[in-house]
């Protein structure tokens, strides 16, 4: 007999919330058992669209068909959620980040830790294939000994400026995934140092309350490979996510198809497909609820945990002080935000 689908609920029915909803409604392995919102007719408009039950939290966390959950609510409530989660005993994908606070991540870690649950994070970046293979150059020597890594991380359109203020910062909120990729892809060499800087110049209103929406950070490994991160809040051409490696041996790009020598990306390049994350890493998004069944049903250890959304977060809280200071931030200053 084939063993019993994981049952999974979802908590936040979202725009990351719909992606997680289909995945868990069509995935092998999976079985959407309902979804949860403070929002009930938002709750009620994905499980007509992909099943299941609306109901509340504390009725999923009680409710034994729910093996598993997703967090795809805002990020203040994540890390309680986590801890909620834990306490039921129910395997838990977390969106990113677990936390804007480095203390609530640690916090929250440690109770997926005790309870003995699989918490995975969600970094789908790390399960597109592109990106893949670009580590995996790395991992296997192709690329030799690693020199240098830019990484481009642009959203086609600025989120509204009520989510902006209580976001985190665009380093935190935005880059965060760009940081978890520059701790990743050199593995093992580990980001020892962050110079950041920005400006509001898509909307100076974010600089009113101390946030930016178009900055570069310059990384320092402790093996001497240097990177450089630029990132926007907006791309008029389109979402754009890039990635150059170079090392001893050669260079490999990831996301490079929709730039053509000398032509000029404008509004009119933005095709459906450059839309946003949600078109860009589709794939990406099924692989990692994949993923994270398959570390569930095996009892093994996911391919993004805690450990990981820490460090991303550790990068990025250096860049934000780096870039509120106007110096250089080393790693080791940065131990509780
Ligand atoms: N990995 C990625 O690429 C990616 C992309 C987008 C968002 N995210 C992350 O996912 C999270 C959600 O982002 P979003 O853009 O989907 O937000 P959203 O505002 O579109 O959706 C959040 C939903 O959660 C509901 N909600 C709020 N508090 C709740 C609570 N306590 N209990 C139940 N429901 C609650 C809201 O009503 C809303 O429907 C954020 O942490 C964000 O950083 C990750």
């Amino acid at each position: 007999m084939p063993p019993e689908p994981i049952g999974l609920a979802v908590f936040g029915a979202g725009r990351i919330g719909g992606v997680h909803a289909a995945n868990a409604a069509t995935l092998p392995g999976a079985r959407l058992v309902g979804i949860a919102d403070l929002d009930r007719p938002a709750a009620e408009r994905q499980v007509r669209k992909h099943g299941g039950r609306v109901d509340t939290i504390p009725s999923f966390l009680a409710d034994e068909r729910v093996h598993a959950v997703v967090i795809a609510t805002p990020t203040e409530s994540h890390a309680e959620l986590i801890t909620r989660a834990a306490a039921a005993g129910k395997h838990t994908f977390c969106e990113k980040p677990i936390s804007l606070d480095i203390p609530a991540t640690r916090a929250a870690m440690a109770a997926a830790k005790r309870a003995g649950i699989i918490l995975q994070v969600g970094f789908q970046r790390r399960f597109d294939d592109a990106f893949l293979q670009a580590r995996r150059s790395v991992e296997s020597g192709a690329l030799g000994s690693p020199r240098f890594m830019r990484l481009v991380g642009r959203d086609h359109r600025v989120p509204p400026l009520a989510y902006l203020k209580t976001s985190g910062g665009q380093f935190k909120d935005q880059m965060i995934h760009e940081f978890d990729l520059a701790s990743w892809l050199f593995e093992p060499a580990r980001v020892v140092e962050v110079y950041a800087t920005g400006s509001a110049i898509v909307d100076p209103a974010l600089g009113e309350f101390g946030d930016a929406d178009t900055t570069i950070a310059a990384l320092r490994f402790d093996t001497g490979a240097l990177g450089v991160i630029d990132g926007s809040r907006e791309a008029v051409y389109g979402y754009d996510v890039r990635a150059e490696l170079v090392g001893s041996k050669g260079m490999i790009v990831v996301g490079h198809e929709h730039v053509v020598n000398g032509k000029l990306l404008d509004a009119t390049s933005a095709t459906p497909e450059l839309e946003s994350f949600a078109e860009r890493f589709e794939h990406a998004y099924r692989a990692e609820l994949g993923g994270f069944l398959e570390a569930v049903s095996r009892g093994e250890r996911p391919a993004v945990g805690g450990s990981d959304a820490l460090e991303a977060l550790r990068l990025a809280s250096a860049a934000t002080r780096s870039f509120q200071r106007g110096r250089p931030v080393k790693l080791s200053e940065i131990a509780d935000g």
